[in-house]
This record gives structure tokens, sequence and C-alpha cells, in this order.
């Protein structure tokens, strides 16, 4: 299949941005902002298109480490990202698998490096990656000064500043890049919420790669870790979930494609709770009308985000209509049995089970028999399929005992 990578890409990347946001303050959108710097900068330097590609890829990734390192380990908001290495060998293990254009290796895990010898492993000059050095610098920026400034005597300062780490701390050609950038107006235009995206994607070479379903899971994995690591009562909801659907493929006898775009489809189906606030997410009382409302809007950003990527449209389906129900009263869209195909019938039962198997603030995990009768319960009410839920039964109450 013709895959566009960076287009997966831009369109689940605001995952990370909201993780980053939330643990450590970060204005939202940081990782875009870092990739649109990091190709600006390699434009200036006549980088090659298929270089430019994997620059943006690398840069909307770098911080990708950070959701799993806080899952096991909260840090305090004073701690600074760039002093945690975890991120960064993390961040390039969870790549690993991920189809760059070239040979991209440890562009991430040193992506905080200075050219001095004074980053996290202490790597010098020439030593350090080029792509790592500009999107070590892209993300300097970005911390350290606000894009929608960049205009008049706040630009001569950030010249200034950016002047003594010169052959210091960076590339002098990446600084020297930089500061051509920022004195065009669109420099800081292209940075504002609604242009980022749309900005990235007309400078980005486009990029069709020829993929298999096998190879797009790879980069889905990626995500499906961030999206666990946001709670620690989901820490393995989507995992498990993909792991389940997997069984009753095999239960169905799916062919491999199949198998693998309904395991794409779990891994990626709650990727809308990242825009929810974890106080939401965990409270240990019964939400009120509002905070249920901000929780029904995570499948619909499920489907905006999906619905952008080609060759997703049955994905998209399956991930985004797990919490409908066949009597119509489920959301976002309250569709009905007609509307349900068998695979996001299967995605709604499988995350109803899954999710009550984990614990929640208000309760513990459940086991196989305390979870069917809620299932049979809701499928004799007409919300839930009866067949589906029936093989349910067989397929894991074999494996529960
Ligand atoms: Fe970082
Ligand atoms: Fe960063
Ligand atoms: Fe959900
Ligand atoms: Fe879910």
């Amino acid at each position: 299949m013709k895959f566009d990578l960076n287009n997966f890409l831009l369109a689940v990347s605001f995952a990370l941005d909201y993780v980053e946001r939330d643990i450590f303050g970060v204005p939202l959108n940081h990782g875009k902002r870092v990739a649109y710097t990091s190709l600006m900068i390699g434009r200036q330097l006549g980088m090659a298109e298929d270089d430019l590609a994997d620059l943006v890829s690398l840069a909307v990734l770098h911080d990708n480490g950070l959701s799993e390192y806080i899952a096991n380990k909260r840090p305090q908001k004073k701690v600074k990202l760039e002093n945690i290495k975890a991120h960064c060998t993390i961040g390039e293990r969870n790549v690993k698998n991920y189809p760059f254009l070239r040979n991209e290796r440890d562009v991430i895990l040193y992506h905080h490096e200075k050219i001095d010898g004074s980053g996290l492993f202490h790597l010098r000059g020439a030593k350090i990656p080029f792509k790592s050095q500009i999107i070590g610098f892209a993300d300097y920026i970005d911390i350290r000064f606000a894009a929608n400034k960049m205009y008049g005597a706040y630009n001569d300062k950030v010249r200034e500043i950016v002047n003594t780490l010169k052959n210091r701390k960076f590339h002098a050609s990446i600084c020297d890049a930089f500061l051509r950038e920022i004195t065009k107006t669109r420099y800081r235009l292209d940075q504002e919420p609604e242009n980022i995206e749309e900005a990235i994607r007309r400078y980005t070479p486009e990029k069709f790669l020829d993929l298999d379903y096998k190879e797009i899971r790879g980069m889905s994995m990626i995500f499906s870790k961030i999206i666990d690591a946001k709670s620690k009562f989901t820490s393995r909801h989507s995992k498990g979930l993909s792991e389940k659907a997997g069984m009753m493929a095999a239960f169905y006898k799916y062919g491999e494609e199949e198998t693998i775009k309904l395991h794409i489809a779990a891994d990626l189906h709650d990727l809308g709770k990242l825009l929810i606030s974890n106080d939401i997410l965990e409270a240990e009382r019964k939400l009120t009308d509002d905070e249920f409302a901000k929780i029904q809007s995570h499948t619909y950003y499920t489907r905006v985000s999906l619905s952008k990527i080609s060759g997703f449209k049955e994905i998209t389906e399956w991930a985004a209509n797990h919490h409908e129900k066949l009597n119509g009263k489920g959301y976002p869209y309250g569709l009905t049995a007609k509307d349900l195909d068998f695979n996001s019938r299967l995605l709604g039962c499988l995350d109803i089970y899954q999710a009550l198997t984990e614990e929640r603030p208000y309760r513990s995990g459940m086991g196989h028999c305390e979870v069917m009768p809620i299932l049979y319960n809701m499928a004799n009410e007409g919300f839930i399929d009866k067949v589906i839920v029936a093989d349910i039964d067989k397929v894991f109450g074999s494996t529960d005992k």
C-alpha cells in the first residue's frame, strides 16, 4: 500500500504534544514547532528531500520516550526534560521499527547533545548525528523563546543569545540558518496553533512508501504505548485490547491483513483520550455532567485524527465506533445496528471486557466470571451484539481457568 509517513505522523502526533504539555507545562504543539524549525533549517542548508522527510518524522517523535518514562515514574514539573536521559534511550528504542527513508540511527538518542560535550552523553562535535544537532537546536529554541514574538526587538535579543551559543553549544551553520529564518514574517505566523500542521505539510516533501499493514503497525504500537501511559489505571488498556482483538481474529479465522488492521484499530482506539485531563480520567467519584461530556469527546477526536490517514478508512470506523451501541444509545454519533459493522461491534464489546478487567480508582479489576454477566446483560438489553458476547465467553472463558 502506498503510505505517506508524515501524513500519518502529523495526524496522530498531537498525542505526544498533549503529554508534554500536561506533564511539563510546555505550551501545546511543542513537537510540531520543533519539526517546523528543524525543517526550515534543513531546507536552508540544502538537505536532500529524503533527509528532510526523515528529519520531520524524527523531530515530531523526538520526545516520544517521555510518556513511557512518566508512566513508571511521575516527575515533578520542576524537573527539566533535558536532564532526563531515559526519555532519549526509550525514545530511540521505540522508533527502531519506524520505517524511515534512510538508515536513521541514534538521532533521537542524541537530541540533547551539545557540540562542546556538555550534553547527556558527552558526545562532541561531529560525533553527534547532524539531524540530532538540528533537532536539539530547534528544541532549545522552542523551550527558550516564544515563536509568536519573533519580530522587532525580541528578534534582536534572540539573535544576540544565539550568537553567543554559536560554535560553543551549536553548529555555526545551524545557528546562521535559523537567524536567516527568523527575519521572515511567515516564521512566526506558520507556528500559530491554527497554522502549524498545514505549514509542516506544505514544506515537507511528499514521501510515499510502499508499506504493508505490518509495517504500519510498528508505528501504531508506539502511539498505543503513549496512550496507555497517560494514566496508571489504563497502563495496559490499548495493549490488552489489541491482544484480545488478536485472539478473536484467530477464533474467527481472519486473514493476516484484516487481523493486523484490527490490531491497529485497537492500538489507536482511545487516541482521543490524550486530550482529556487526568483529573477527569482518574476521578474517584461520579463524574459531573460537564466531565462526562468531555469524556464523550474522545472517540470523536479519534475519528478526526485517524480519518486524515490514507488507507485507514476501515480502521477509523472500527476504532472510532467503540462507544456506539446497537440501540443508538452510544456516542458520539448515536449510530445504530445498521451502521455498525462486525469489527466495530467486536471492538465495542472487547473494550468493555478489557476495561472491566482493569483496576479503576473506584473498584478493583474483575475476572472473566464477573465480567460475563455484565456483558450478557448489556446484550439482552440491546446495547451490544449477543453472538459476539457468546463468542467472547467461549474464547476467554477457556483461557481464564
Ligand atoms: Fe527531549
Ligand atoms: Fe523537546
Ligand atoms: Fe474509549
Ligand atoms: Fe478503550
